[in-house]
Parts: structure tokens; C-alpha cells; sequence
């Protein structure tokens, strides 16, 4: 399917803690590439130099490694992608549930090509500009797991103590307690958070929350599309709320990206081409 491009203009009052740097700027958004083919995506970023990308979760493609090999040593287009996109503009890029199973070996990986990981924290992008990255509940509870696991054993570290992904994610907490100080912090905040449903759906409810722009994907746009809905996404069933475009908080926006891949072969996307989110402050 071919890649789709969707610009959604936001209005900034330029008067505001940080707002003044944003105007005129753009950024793209790449969520759930799941380790695809980078050259489309790469094209389109090289043909139109976004000012900074924000990438929010599933980059990888989950699967769970043999003995010490790392997740990203066979996840070389994530890899190919986040290069690319440091040579482009600065990248920004938070934990999907696909990198639950990620170790610190990992996160070096990530870190030597440039991009800046944001695992449940936030760095000040340019003057009054806030990113903050909001870790999958699923790659907390991975890292438990784990780290429970290397406790009882008394091992240094086993890093895939478990073949399967944490399951009843639900009952599974996210960290919020680093998301009350950002959402205190003076400037215009921006959060990467892979799952929409954190939006209003479950805690930590970040649409009650001071944060002014919010950037998700797993939705996948619901997979099928009929009548500009989606059928189905992970973490909200049938005919979910969130699957695309712009949603109103409180005190801002969620803007859901429909993704740029499809890791699940046997269900093909349907109305539902990838996409290549750019933002637009004026
Ligand atoms: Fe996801």
C-alpha cells in the first residue's frame, strides 16, 4: 500500500512559554514502523526535512531472541531508519509494547545512532520546547519480570527469562509519577505515548493532564476502515475511539497516527493506507 501523507496544522498562541520557537515549524510523526522496509519512509523525510521527528513506539518488530542476542541485532531496519532519520532533523522516540523485551544493550544500540530515548522522562528539545517519551506498561512489566527472575535465580542477568509478552497488561501499572512533574514543568510540553487508550481510556488519563500535544500509534487506524472508522485496535476491541486524527483534551490534543506498517500478515489493513504524520504550527 502506498504511503500516505497527513498534515494537520496546529494553532499555537506565540506568546506562550515556548511557543514562540515552534511557529513556522514542522515535525513528522512515524509510529509502528515494526521494523518495515525504511526507504519509502527515508524519501519522503529526505524530500520534505521536517524539523524535528517524533517517533511513538513499535519500531521494532517484537519477537522474543535466542540466548544473548539482542532485539535489535536482527531488527536492522529499525536501526537503518533511526540512522537515517538523525541525518534528517533531531528524532525523538519513546517504548512501544513491541520493545518490551529490549535490554540496555538495546538502548545503546538506539542511543549510537543519534536518537534521543525518551523511557519515562523528558528533555528540553530547544528553548521552553518539552519531549517527554511515555513508556508502554508492557516494557515495565518485561523489565520486572526480568528483573525478579535474575533476583531469585541469583543470575546476572538473563534477559529473556520469559517467551511471551506480559499478559493482562491492565493490571500492569505505567510510571506516572515522572508525568505529574512534566505536566508542572513551564513551556510547551509534547509526549510521545505509544497507546492512545492512556489517553481517556485508562490511567494515567493524560487528557486531563497540562500537556499540550500528545502523539500516539498501536492503533493500527483499527486495521479495517468503513465510513472513517476503524474496526479494531489492541487495547480498546471492537470499534474503538481512537485509531486516527485529532482528539480535544482539557488543556490539549492527541493526535493518533495510523501507522506506517502492518505486522500482522494473515489481517491485511483494508481503507487503511500507512502514514507519515506531519505537524504543523502556525
Ligand atoms: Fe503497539
Amino acid at each position: 500500500m502506498k504511503l500516505k501523507k497527513t498534515l494537520y496544522s496546529i494553532n499555537i498562541d506565540s506568546s506562550a512559554p515556548g511557543c514562540g520557537g515552534l511557529a513556522g515549524k514542522c515535525l513528522a510523526v512515524l509510529a509502528d514502523f515494526h521494523d518495515r522496509a525504511p526507504g519509502p519512509v527515508l524519501d519522503m523525510l529526505r524530500n520534505d526535512i521536517p524539523d524535528a521527528i517524533m517517533i511513538p513506539g513499535d519500531f521494532v518488530l517484537g519477537y522474543f531472541p535466542e540466548g544473548e542476542e539482542y532485539v535489535l541485532d536482527r531488527c536492522r531496519n529499525a536501526i537503518t531508519l533511526l540512522e537515517g532519520c538523525c541525518g534528517i532533523a533531531p528524532t525523538y522516540m519513546s517504548l512501544g509494547n513491541h520493545e518490551c523485551m529490549l535490554c540496555d544493550g538495546d538502548y545503546d544500540r538506539l542511543r549510537a545512532t543519534g536518537a534521543i530515548l525518551l523511557d519515562n522522562e523528558w528533555t528540553e528539545a530547544a528553548e521552553g520546547i518539552l519531549v517527554g517519551g511515555f513508556t508502554s506498561a508492557y516494557a515495565i512489566s518485561f523489565k520486572r519480570f526480568r528483573d525478579e527472575y535474575n533476583r531469585r535465580n541469583g543470575t546476572e542477568e538473563v534477559k529473556y527469562p520469559y517467551r511471551r509478552r506480559p499478559r493482562d497488561i491492565s493490571k500492569h501499572p505505567t510510571d506516572r509519577a515522572w508525568l505529574d512533574d512534566f505536566e508542572q514543568a513551564d513551556g510547551y510540553k509534547i509526549l510521545l505515548c505509544h497507546h492512545p487508550e492512556y489517553w481517556s481510556l485508562r490511567e494515567p488519563m493524560i487528557k486531563d493532564r497540562k500537556i499540550d500535544l500528545v502523539l500516539s500509534g498501536h492503533a493500527h487506524g483499527g486495521q479495517w476502515r468503513f465510513m472513517g472508522r476503524g474496526v479494531f485496535a489492541p487495547g480498546q476491541g471492537l470499534f474503538p475511539k481512537y485509531t486516527g486524527g485529532i482528539h480535544q483534551g482539557q488543556y490539549g490534543s492527541l493526535i493518533v497516527s495510523r501507522g506506517l506498517s502492518n505486522p500482522y500478515k494473515i489481517v491485511p489493513r483494508l481503507g487503511n493506507p500507512p502514514e507519515v504524520v506531519y505537524l504543523q504550527f502556525e
